[in-house]
Protein backbone atom coordinates (compact mmCIF):
# COMPACT_ATOMS: atom_id res chain seq x y z
CA UNK A 1 0.00 0.00 0.00
CA UNK A 2 1.10 3.95 -0.86
CA UNK A 3 -0.23 6.05 1.24
CA UNK A 4 -0.72 10.19 0.70
CA UNK A 5 -0.74 12.62 3.78
CA UNK A 6 -1.31 15.90 3.19
CA UNK A 7 0.45 18.28 5.62
CA UNK A 8 2.85 17.28 7.11
CA UNK A 9 2.79 19.49 10.92
CA UNK A 10 2.50 17.98 13.60
CA UNK A 11 -0.27 15.69 13.00
CA UNK A 12 0.56 14.54 9.71
CA UNK A 13 3.98 14.33 10.51
CA UNK A 14 3.78 12.24 13.53
CA UNK A 15 1.07 9.82 11.55
CA UNK A 16 4.01 9.91 8.63
CA UNK A 17 6.73 7.87 10.72
CA UNK A 18 3.99 5.82 11.91
CA UNK A 19 2.79 4.54 8.81
CA UNK A 20 6.33 4.53 7.13
CA UNK A 21 7.25 1.59 9.36
CA UNK A 22 4.20 -0.44 7.37
CA UNK A 23 3.71 1.35 4.15
CA UNK A 24 5.69 3.34 1.52
CA UNK A 25 4.78 6.98 2.26
CA UNK A 26 4.43 10.19 0.33
CA UNK A 27 4.04 13.46 2.55
CA UNK A 28 2.27 15.97 0.85
CA UNK A 29 3.23 19.77 2.35
CA UNK A 30 3.25 22.90 -0.40
CA UNK A 31 5.29 24.79 2.20
CA UNK A 32 8.48 23.58 0.34
CA UNK A 33 11.28 24.92 3.10
CA UNK A 34 9.44 22.09 5.32
CA UNK A 35 9.33 19.61 2.55
CA UNK A 36 13.44 20.28 1.79
CA UNK A 37 14.04 19.86 5.65
CA UNK A 38 12.21 16.63 5.83
CA UNK A 39 13.90 15.28 2.40
CA UNK A 40 17.09 15.87 4.23
CA UNK A 41 15.72 13.86 7.20
CA UNK A 42 15.27 16.69 9.96
CA UNK A 43 11.96 16.91 11.74
CA UNK A 44 10.46 20.31 12.57
CA UNK A 45 7.91 18.76 15.12
CA UNK A 46 8.56 17.99 18.74
CA UNK A 47 8.22 14.31 19.69
CA UNK A 48 9.31 13.08 15.74
CA UNK A 49 13.11 12.07 15.80
CA UNK A 50 15.05 13.08 13.14
CA UNK A 51 16.93 9.93 13.17
CA UNK A 52 14.22 7.65 12.64
CA UNK A 53 12.90 9.81 10.34
CA UNK A 54 16.31 10.45 8.36
CA UNK A 55 16.11 5.78 8.16
CA UNK A 56 12.79 6.00 6.73
CA UNK A 57 14.19 8.66 3.68
CA UNK A 58 16.86 6.51 3.50
CA UNK A 59 14.87 3.17 3.01
CA UNK A 60 13.04 4.90 0.38
CA UNK A 61 9.82 4.20 2.95
CA UNK A 62 9.59 7.84 3.16
CA UNK A 63 9.33 10.92 0.71
CA UNK A 64 8.01 14.41 0.98
CA UNK A 65 6.92 16.58 -1.27
CA UNK A 66 4.68 19.59 -2.74
CA UNK A 67 3.80 18.36 -6.19
CA UNK A 68 0.43 16.78 -6.10
CA UNK A 69 1.46 14.38 -9.20
CA UNK A 70 3.34 12.72 -6.44
CA UNK A 71 0.00 11.39 -4.54
CA UNK A 72 -1.84 10.43 -8.30
CA UNK A 73 -0.93 6.76 -7.51
CA UNK A 74 -1.92 6.54 -3.76
CA UNK A 75 -4.06 3.63 -2.00
CA UNK A 76 -4.56 5.69 0.64
CA UNK A 77 -4.62 9.41 1.61
CA UNK A 78 -5.09 10.89 5.09
CA UNK A 79 -5.89 14.65 5.08
CA UNK A 80 -3.99 16.47 8.33
CA UNK A 81 -3.91 20.12 7.72
CA UNK A 82 -4.86 23.17 9.70
CA UNK A 83 -9.29 23.90 10.90
CA UNK A 84 -7.89 27.42 12.20
CA UNK A 85 -10.62 30.50 12.92
CA UNK A 86 -10.86 33.05 10.14
CA UNK A 87 -10.83 37.05 11.42
CA UNK A 88 -14.02 37.03 12.50
CA UNK A 89 -13.69 33.77 14.92
CA UNK A 90 -15.53 31.80 12.43
CA UNK A 91 -14.09 28.22 11.14
CA UNK A 92 -11.92 28.28 8.41
CA UNK A 93 -11.80 25.54 6.37
CA UNK A 94 -10.13 26.94 3.36
CA UNK A 95 -7.33 24.92 4.14
CA UNK A 96 -9.56 21.93 3.99
CA UNK A 97 -10.52 22.69 0.70
CA UNK A 98 -7.12 23.32 -0.47
CA UNK A 99 -6.23 19.76 0.80
CA UNK A 100 -9.76 17.98 -1.27
CA UNK A 101 -8.00 20.37 -4.73
CA UNK A 102 -4.89 18.37 -3.92
CA UNK A 103 -6.44 15.00 -3.96
CA UNK A 104 -9.38 15.38 -6.60
CA UNK A 105 -6.83 17.07 -9.17
CA UNK A 106 -4.20 14.16 -8.68
CA UNK A 107 -5.51 11.51 -7.32
CA UNK A 108 -5.82 8.56 -10.50
CA UNK A 109 -7.37 6.06 -8.43
CA UNK A 110 -10.14 4.68 -6.29
CA UNK A 111 -8.58 5.19 -2.98
CA UNK A 112 -9.83 5.36 0.80
CA UNK A 113 -9.71 8.86 2.09
CA UNK A 114 -9.58 9.69 5.81
CA UNK A 115 -9.65 12.89 7.54
CA UNK A 116 -7.74 13.41 10.38
CA UNK A 117 -7.85 17.07 11.13
CA UNK A 118 -10.85 18.47 13.25
CA UNK A 119 -13.54 19.78 12.15
CA UNK A 120 -17.63 20.25 12.72
CA UNK A 121 -19.81 17.06 12.28
CA UNK A 122 -21.12 17.06 8.92
CA UNK A 123 -17.25 17.86 7.14
CA UNK A 124 -16.58 14.72 5.65
CA UNK A 125 -20.03 13.82 4.72
CA UNK A 126 -21.22 17.37 3.78
CA UNK A 127 -18.18 19.01 2.84
CA UNK A 128 -14.68 16.82 2.09
CA UNK A 129 -16.51 14.17 0.06
CA UNK A 130 -18.98 17.22 -2.70
CA UNK A 131 -15.34 19.00 -2.75
CA UNK A 132 -13.31 15.68 -3.54
CA UNK A 133 -15.52 14.68 -5.92
CA UNK A 134 -16.43 18.63 -7.67
CA UNK A 135 -12.45 18.49 -8.12
CA UNK A 136 -11.99 15.11 -9.23
CA UNK A 137 -10.13 14.50 -12.85
CA UNK A 138 -12.64 11.46 -13.59
CA UNK A 139 -16.00 9.83 -12.41
CA UNK A 140 -13.80 7.91 -9.83
CA UNK A 141 -15.38 6.74 -6.63
CA UNK A 142 -13.51 7.09 -3.32
CA UNK A 143 -13.88 6.08 0.07
CA UNK A 144 -14.44 8.15 2.85
CA UNK A 145 -13.39 8.06 6.71
CA UNK A 146 -12.85 10.14 9.45
CA UNK A 147 -10.66 9.10 12.21
CA UNK A 148 -10.21 12.73 14.60
CA UNK A 149 -6.42 12.82 16.11
CA UNK A 150 -5.94 12.64 19.56
CA UNK A 151 -1.98 13.75 19.72
CA UNK A 152 -0.48 15.82 22.43
CA UNK A 153 3.03 17.10 20.82
CA UNK A 154 5.36 16.79 23.21
CA UNK A 155 3.67 14.32 25.41
CA UNK A 156 5.53 10.70 26.13
CA UNK A 157 3.08 8.57 28.08
CA UNK A 158 0.70 8.38 24.82
CA UNK A 159 1.55 8.30 20.95
CA UNK A 160 0.01 6.94 18.34
CA UNK A 161 0.36 3.05 19.96
CA UNK A 162 -1.44 2.97 22.81
CA UNK A 163 -4.19 6.38 22.61
CA UNK A 164 -7.62 4.55 21.27
CA UNK A 165 -8.44 5.85 18.24
CA UNK A 166 -11.78 6.86 16.96
CA UNK A 167 -13.26 6.13 13.52
CA UNK A 168 -16.12 5.55 11.27
CA UNK A 169 -16.05 5.28 7.34
CA UNK A 170 -19.23 6.61 5.30
CA UNK A 171 -19.45 3.09 4.09
CA UNK A 172 -19.04 -0.05 6.07
CA UNK A 173 -15.94 -0.85 3.27
CA UNK A 174 -14.66 2.15 4.30
CA UNK A 175 -15.20 1.55 8.37
CA UNK A 176 -13.26 -1.85 7.22
CA UNK A 177 -10.17 -0.40 5.45
CA UNK A 178 -9.60 2.35 7.99
CA UNK A 179 -9.44 -0.05 10.93
CA UNK A 180 -7.23 -2.42 8.67
CA UNK A 181 -4.92 0.89 8.48
CA UNK A 182 -4.89 2.05 11.72
CA UNK A 183 -4.61 -1.44 13.42
CA UNK A 184 -1.11 -1.16 11.84
CA UNK A 185 0.36 1.18 14.56
CA UNK A 186 -2.54 1.79 16.70
CA UNK A 187 -3.57 -1.02 19.82
CA UNK A 188 -7.16 -0.02 20.07
CA UNK A 189 -9.53 1.00 17.78
CA UNK A 190 -13.33 2.09 18.87
CA UNK A 191 -15.79 2.41 16.01
CA UNK A 192 -18.64 4.60 16.21
CA UNK A 193 -21.90 4.52 13.94
CA UNK A 194 -21.50 7.45 11.95
CA UNK A 195 -18.71 9.84 11.13
CA UNK A 196 -21.15 12.65 12.72
CA UNK A 197 -19.98 11.26 16.26
CA UNK A 198 -16.41 10.51 15.86
CA UNK A 199 -15.99 14.06 14.55
CA UNK A 200 -18.54 15.73 17.20
CA UNK A 201 -16.50 13.49 19.87
CA UNK A 202 -13.51 15.07 19.52
CA UNK A 203 -14.67 18.52 19.45
CA UNK A 204 -16.57 17.81 22.94
CA UNK A 205 -13.40 16.43 24.37
CA UNK A 206 -11.45 19.38 23.71
CA UNK A 207 -14.51 21.61 24.74
CA UNK A 208 -14.32 19.75 27.99
CA UNK A 209 -10.69 20.50 28.52
CA UNK A 210 -11.65 24.33 27.56
CA UNK A 211 -15.06 24.34 29.71
CA UNK A 212 -12.64 23.06 32.78
CA UNK A 213 -9.82 25.04 32.17
CA UNK A 214 -12.33 28.20 32.31
CA UNK A 215 -14.02 27.05 35.36
CA UNK A 216 -10.71 26.57 37.43
CA UNK A 217 -9.34 30.05 36.18
CA UNK A 218 -12.70 31.55 37.35
CA UNK A 219 -12.34 29.52 40.46
CA UNK A 220 -8.59 31.14 40.87
CA UNK A 221 -9.76 34.68 41.12
CA UNK A 222 -12.30 33.89 43.43
CA UNK A 223 -10.11 31.60 46.25
CA UNK A 224 -7.81 35.23 45.36
CA UNK A 225 -10.87 37.60 46.52
CA UNK A 226 -11.12 35.48 49.80
CA UNK A 227 -7.56 35.01 50.48
CA UNK A 228 -6.54 31.55 50.50
CA UNK A 229 -4.55 29.69 48.00
CA UNK A 230 -5.81 28.41 45.05
CA UNK A 231 -3.65 25.54 44.66
CA UNK A 232 -3.95 24.13 48.14
CA UNK A 233 -7.59 23.99 47.56
CA UNK A 234 -7.69 22.11 44.40
CA UNK A 235 -5.70 19.44 46.18
CA UNK A 236 -8.12 19.59 49.18
CA UNK A 237 -10.88 19.06 46.33
CA UNK A 238 -8.59 16.13 44.63
CA UNK A 239 -8.64 14.39 47.67
CA UNK A 240 -12.19 12.61 46.75
CA UNK A 241 -11.26 9.58 44.99
CA UNK A 242 -14.89 9.93 42.62
CA UNK A 243 -16.68 13.10 41.01
CA UNK A 244 -13.73 15.27 40.69
CA UNK A 245 -11.04 16.18 37.82
CA UNK A 246 -8.51 18.28 39.03
CA UNK A 247 -7.80 21.40 36.05
CA UNK A 248 -5.22 24.04 36.96
CA UNK A 249 -5.36 28.14 36.63
CA UNK A 250 -3.00 29.64 33.57
CA UNK A 251 -2.75 32.56 31.95
CA UNK A 252 -5.24 31.24 29.58
CA UNK A 253 -5.55 28.76 26.97
CA UNK A 254 -3.17 27.93 23.39
CA UNK A 255 -2.28 25.94 20.76
CA UNK A 256 -3.82 25.00 17.53
CA UNK A 257 -6.97 22.71 19.44
CA UNK A 258 -8.00 24.21 22.72
CA UNK A 259 -9.12 27.83 22.28
CA UNK A 260 -10.11 27.05 18.36
CA UNK A 261 -12.25 23.70 17.97
CA UNK A 262 -15.10 24.60 21.10
CA UNK A 263 -15.72 27.56 18.67
CA UNK A 264 -16.02 24.57 15.86
CA UNK A 265 -19.01 23.63 17.93
CA UNK A 266 -20.32 26.57 19.20
CA UNK A 267 -20.60 27.32 15.14
CA UNK A 268 -22.54 24.00 14.44
CA UNK A 269 -24.54 24.33 17.55
CA UNK A 270 -25.95 27.79 17.06
CA UNK A 271 -26.32 27.03 12.91
CA UNK A 272 -28.85 24.12 14.42
CA UNK A 273 -30.45 26.74 16.45
CA UNK A 274 -28.63 24.91 20.06
CA UNK A 275 -27.52 27.14 22.83
CA UNK A 276 -24.00 27.49 23.13
CA UNK A 277 -23.74 30.24 25.65
CA UNK A 278 -21.30 28.08 28.44
CA UNK A 279 -19.14 27.17 25.67
CA UNK A 280 -18.71 30.98 24.72
CA UNK A 281 -18.36 32.25 27.57
CA UNK A 282 -15.79 29.58 28.72
CA UNK A 283 -13.70 31.07 25.63
CA UNK A 284 -13.93 34.27 26.59
CA UNK A 285 -13.24 33.70 30.90
CA UNK A 286 -9.85 31.90 29.25
CA UNK A 287 -9.01 35.15 27.34
CA UNK A 288 -9.75 37.71 30.44
CA UNK A 289 -6.92 35.65 32.46
CA UNK A 290 -4.37 37.49 30.65
CA UNK A 291 -5.68 41.25 31.46
CA UNK A 292 -6.66 39.85 35.36
CA UNK A 293 -2.97 39.22 35.42
CA UNK A 294 -1.47 41.91 34.29
CA UNK A 295 -4.24 43.94 36.84
CA UNK A 296 -2.63 41.67 39.31
CA UNK A 297 1.03 42.34 38.22
CA UNK A 298 0.15 46.37 38.09
CA UNK A 299 -1.95 46.46 41.69
CA UNK A 300 1.26 44.73 43.23
CA UNK A 301 3.97 47.63 41.54
CA UNK A 302 2.30 50.40 42.80
CA UNK A 303 -0.44 50.84 40.72
CA UNK A 304 1.65 51.56 37.61
CA UNK A 305 3.62 49.57 34.91
CA UNK A 306 4.87 53.13 33.26
CA UNK A 307 8.48 52.75 31.73
CA UNK A 308 8.75 49.40 34.11
CA UNK A 309 11.06 46.58 32.34
CA UNK A 310 8.99 43.00 32.14
CA UNK A 311 10.79 39.94 31.07
CA UNK A 312 7.94 37.26 30.19
CA UNK A 313 8.95 33.82 30.91
CA UNK A 314 7.83 31.30 28.87
CA UNK A 315 5.99 32.00 25.64
CA UNK A 316 4.88 28.75 24.07
CA UNK A 317 1.54 28.31 24.50
CA UNK A 318 3.01 24.76 26.65
CA UNK A 319 5.91 23.53 28.45
CA UNK A 320 8.16 21.73 26.50
CA UNK A 321 7.20 22.62 22.95
CA UNK A 322 8.23 25.32 20.34
CA UNK A 323 4.33 26.29 19.43
CA UNK A 324 3.18 29.56 19.98
CA UNK A 325 -0.23 29.72 18.26
CA UNK A 326 -2.60 31.44 19.85
CA UNK A 327 -0.79 31.64 22.98
CA UNK A 328 -1.79 33.62 26.23
CA UNK A 329 1.52 34.91 26.26
CA UNK A 330 0.61 37.31 23.15
CA UNK A 331 -2.45 38.84 25.08
CA UNK A 332 -0.22 39.04 28.40
CA UNK A 333 2.73 41.16 26.68
CA UNK A 334 -0.37 43.23 24.31
CA UNK A 335 -1.79 44.13 27.90
CA UNK A 336 1.70 44.89 29.49
CA UNK A 337 2.75 47.02 26.39
CA UNK A 338 -0.81 49.16 26.19
CA UNK A 339 0.23 50.03 30.13
CA UNK A 340 3.71 51.67 29.41
CA UNK A 341 5.93 48.83 30.27
CA UNK A 342 8.92 47.83 28.34
CA UNK A 343 8.80 44.13 27.47
CA UNK A 344 10.65 41.32 26.58
CA UNK A 345 10.49 37.64 26.67
CA UNK A 346 12.57 34.86 27.41
CA UNK A 347 12.24 31.24 25.47
CA UNK A 348 15.04 29.95 24.37
CA UNK A 349 12.65 26.94 23.05
CA UNK A 350 10.71 29.35 20.51
CA UNK A 351 14.28 31.11 20.57
CA UNK A 352 12.50 33.83 17.61
CA UNK A 353 8.88 34.83 17.75
CA UNK A 354 7.62 38.10 16.04
CA UNK A 355 11.19 39.79 14.60
CA UNK A 356 11.99 39.25 18.44
CA UNK A 357 14.81 36.83 20.09
CA UNK A 358 14.71 35.66 23.41
CA UNK A 359 16.11 37.79 25.86
CA UNK A 360 18.42 36.79 28.73
CA UNK A 361 16.69 35.09 31.86
CA UNK A 362 17.79 38.59 33.88
CA UNK A 363 17.74 41.90 34.91
CA UNK A 364 13.83 42.85 34.40
CA UNK A 365 11.98 45.06 37.20
CA UNK A 366 9.18 42.63 37.00
CA UNK A 367 9.14 39.07 35.60
CA UNK A 368 5.84 37.41 34.44
CA UNK A 369 5.85 33.58 34.38
CA UNK A 370 3.74 32.32 31.52
CA UNK A 371 5.12 29.07 30.33
CA UNK A 372 7.74 26.91 32.63
CA UNK A 373 9.89 24.55 30.06
CA UNK A 374 11.55 21.86 31.97
CA UNK A 375 15.00 22.94 32.03
CA UNK A 376 14.58 26.84 33.07
CA UNK A 377 15.38 26.68 36.25
CA UNK A 378 13.33 28.03 39.62
CA UNK A 379 16.26 29.50 40.74
CA UNK A 380 17.37 30.84 37.70
CA UNK A 381 13.69 32.74 37.34
CA UNK A 382 13.52 33.99 41.18
CA UNK A 383 16.99 36.21 40.10
CA UNK A 384 15.61 37.57 37.12
CA UNK A 385 13.91 40.36 38.91
CA UNK A 386 13.19 41.44 42.23
CA UNK A 387 9.15 40.89 41.80
CA UNK A 388 7.99 37.49 39.69
CA UNK A 389 4.44 37.32 38.87
CA UNK A 390 3.94 33.05 38.20
CA UNK A 391 0.69 32.27 36.22
CA UNK A 392 2.03 28.24 36.19
CA UNK A 393 1.91 27.54 39.98
CA UNK A 394 5.27 26.21 39.46
CA UNK A 395 7.53 28.68 40.98
CA UNK A 396 7.37 28.27 44.78
CA UNK A 397 8.46 31.87 46.13
CA UNK A 398 6.94 33.80 43.73
CA UNK A 399 3.67 35.89 43.97
CA UNK A 400 0.78 34.13 41.69
CA UNK A 401 -2.92 32.88 41.04
N1 LIG B 1 -1.38 19.82 16.95
C1 LIG B 1 -2.14 19.05 17.67
O1 LIG B 1 -1.82 18.77 18.81
C2 LIG B 1 -3.43 18.46 17.12
C3 LIG B 1 -4.05 17.43 17.84
C4 LIG B 1 -5.19 16.87 17.35
C5 LIG B 1 -5.76 17.37 16.19
N2 LIG B 1 -5.17 18.39 15.50
C6 LIG B 1 -5.80 18.84 14.26
O2 LIG B 1 -5.05 18.35 13.16
C7 LIG B 1 -5.08 19.28 12.09
C8 LIG B 1 -3.66 19.65 11.70
O3 LIG B 1 -3.04 20.29 12.80
P1 LIG B 1 -1.48 20.40 12.97
O4 LIG B 1 -1.24 20.79 14.37
O5 LIG B 1 -0.82 19.20 12.41
O6 LIG B 1 -1.16 21.65 12.02
P2 LIG B 1 0.28 22.18 11.58
O7 LIG B 1 0.13 23.64 11.34
O8 LIG B 1 1.34 21.70 12.51
O9 LIG B 1 0.54 21.45 10.20
C9 LIG B 1 -0.23 21.63 9.08
C10 LIG B 1 0.66 21.48 7.87
O10 LIG B 1 -0.19 21.51 6.75
C11 LIG B 1 0.46 22.25 5.74
N3 LIG B 1 -0.57 22.70 4.82
C12 LIG B 1 -1.43 23.71 4.94
N4 LIG B 1 -2.27 23.73 3.87
C13 LIG B 1 -1.92 22.70 3.10
C14 LIG B 1 -2.40 22.20 1.88
N5 LIG B 1 -3.43 22.76 1.26
N6 LIG B 1 -1.79 21.14 1.35
C15 LIG B 1 -0.74 20.56 1.96
N7 LIG B 1 -0.24 20.97 3.13
C16 LIG B 1 -0.83 22.05 3.68
C17 LIG B 1 1.21 23.33 6.46
O11 LIG B 1 2.30 23.82 5.67
C18 LIG B 1 1.68 22.59 7.70
O12 LIG B 1 2.96 22.02 7.53
C19 LIG B 1 -5.92 20.44 12.58
O13 LIG B 1 -7.24 20.25 12.17
C20 LIG B 1 -5.82 20.34 14.07
O14 LIG B 1 -6.93 20.91 14.73
C21 LIG B 1 -4.00 18.93 15.94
Amino acid sequence: MKIGIIGQGYVGLTISVFAGNHFEVVGFDNNQKIVAQLNAGKSHIEGVESRELELLVKSGQYVATSSGEDISDVDLVVIAVPTPLTSDREPDLSYIDAACKTIGENLAKPALIINESTSFPGTLRNYIKPAIEKYSISNIEHLYAISPERVDPGRSDFNQRNTPRLFAGLTPEASKKTREFYSKFCDQLVAVSSPEVAEAAKLFENTFRQVNIALVNEFAQIAHSLGISVYETLDAANTKPYGFMKFTPSAGVGGHCIPVDPTYLAAVAEENGAPATFIRRANEVNLEMSEYIVNRVQADNDGSLQGKSVLVVGVAYKPNVADVRETAAELIIMHLRDRGAVVSWHDNVVGSWHGENSAPLSGADIAVVVTKHDDVKVQDILGSAPYIFDTTGKVPGAKGL
